[in-house]
């Protein structure tokens, strides 16, 4: 039989049919029934309604709420200025470059961090300032060099070849500017990352210094390291933080340096639950307060007079955008795998929701729902084996057309998704007073056609 629409059966005041479903209980592990029984559909974001939402912009959807990321951007930033005097947060541009949400940051007060010409460009066409702007990445051209030494941009230096690149460009154009290097070095509790930046423990951050006193036409005016991404010890800042504060210290003991700003780079964890992990990240992960905490107890090792302390900057990226960001899903089909198992194909796959590779995404049904929870599988629409979004949850019955809330999906995809088969969808934002707007459009075949060529003899 057809599955009943659950609102004219329950209008009709007849029971709502549920089919018997078994399941195998497995000894040893939670039951998850109480859990999944307990799942609260998701009908509005900020007191939109999501079918508001769908019919608007269509499906998929991406919605971001800028209540949401004021809210943690005052929260980061505030912990920070109770505790440090001079604090800055720099958007981290790759994270997510939307216009939208970077205005939302810039309006804050927030600077941009960018890591290659195309952020540059975004960055400063969208308005921040040249000086406002900190250029970390490996690649920087000579030629976006040639325009941001003299218009005053923070270039974090890489490498001794980059060295010598900014140093050539900076002779010819008679310019002495204030420039930053990026260090890496050990830190407990943060995986290995040697490949960006001077090594500190080596030695090759002193060597990277002393080069650039001796060519005479730089000066430095910061350090800059990023130790890792989604970072679950706030104690890795309180280190981080102490050693970039003693190389400071030194420097300024032995070069008498005197730095402008120390940036921590980015990091800190969003509420996603990582796959390897048990607890939810809304359980494991540290709030803002604990990071802030840890960084103020590191940087007070500066020994720098009160007047000329340098600014304290911070890159961080996913923990202020990921919570903000939704993606609304409908469901295309259900099916029963071999194994038992329910799967349900949605209109998201893993080229929009990229993320799903690495978290196991929160995911709620948008509308009321009846029946027995069951361990299912979310696939996506496409033509690929890959393409799974949630592996195993354990998830009430849906019927085609229904639709699912992902939730913490605001970092990283919407600026790694791919065009694979199908177009990108739109995105769209909530405003903090329950207006709403598209943000980007939903691409079409146009969109991809302007970039294609059929050469003459085809
Ligand atoms: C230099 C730099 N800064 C900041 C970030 C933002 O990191 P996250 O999103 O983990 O906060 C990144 C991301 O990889 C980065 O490479």
């Amino acid at each position: 039989m057809t599955s009943p629409d659950p609102s004219k059966s329950a209008a009709a005041g007849k029971p709502i049919y549920e089919r018997p479903t078994i399941i195998r209980h497995q000894m040893g592990m939670m039951n998850k029934f109480a859990r999944a029984q307990a799942i609260e559909p998701l009908t509005q974001i900020d007191g939109v309604s999501v079918d508001a939402l769908v019919e608007a912009y269509g499906s998929p959807l991406f919605v971001f709420s800028e209540r949401e990321i004021v809210l943690r951007y005052r929260e980061l930033h505030d912990f920070l200025a109770l505790r440090y005097p001079k604090v800055r947060l720099a958007w981290s541009y790759k994270t997510n470059y939307l216009d939208a949400v970077c205005r939302v940051f810039q309006r804050e007060g927030a600077h941009a961090e960018v890591v290659s010409e195309m952020e540059y460009d975004k960055a400063l066409r969208l308005g921040f300032r040249a000086d406002e702007i900190h250029f970390n990445g490996p690649d920087k051209s000579a030629a976006v060099l040639e325009r941001a030494l003299p218009a005053g941009t923070m270039i974090h230096i890489d490498h001794f070849d980059e060295l010598a690149l900014v140093e050539s460009i900076a002779r010819r154009l008679g310019i002495r500017p204030r420039v930053a290097i990026r260090i890496n070095l050990a830190v407990a509790g943060a995986p290995p990352w040697s490949r960006f930046g001077f090594n500190l423990e080596s030695g090759q951050a002193r060597d990277a210094v002393r080069r650039i006193l001796a060519g005479g036409v730089l000066e430095l005016g910061g350090l800059h390291a990023h130790i890792g991404t989604f970072i679950t010890d706030p104690a890795a800042y309180r280190e981080l933080a102490r050693k970039l504060a003693g190389f400071a210290n030194e420097l300024r003991s032995d070069h008498g340096i005197i730095l402008d700003f120390i940036d921590l780079g980015g990091g800190f964890a969003s509420h996603n639950t990582l796959k390897a992990t048990y607890l939810p990240g809304e359980q494991s992960t540290p709030s803002l307060a604990r990071y802030a905490e840890a960084i103020a107890e590191g940087i007070a090792e500066l020994r720098y007079q009160p007047g000329e302390m340098p600014t304290l900057v911070l890159e961080t990226g996913r923990a202020l955008i990921d919570d903000a960001g939704y993606l609304v899903a409908t469901t295309l089909a259900n099916k029963r795998l071999p194994d038992g198992r329910r799967a349900v194909v949605l209109d998201v796959g893993v080229n929009v929701l990229f993320t799903a590779f690495w978290y196991n995404h929160d995911v709620i049904p948008a509308q009321p729902f009846h029946g027995m929870p069951e361990p299912t599988v979310l696939y996506g629409p496409l033509c690929m084996n890959i393409d799974v979004v949630r592996d195993a949850l354990v998830f009430p019955p849906l019927e085609v057309g229904d639709r699912l809330v992902f939730k913490n999906v605001g970092a990283y995809n919407v600026t790694q998704w791919m065009q694979f088969i199908t177009y990108r969808p739109a995105v769209a934002m909530i405003g903090r007073d329950g207006r709403h707007a598209r943000i980007r459009r939903r691409e079409d075949l146009d969109a991809l056609l302007r970039y294609e060529e059929l050469p003459e003899w085809l």
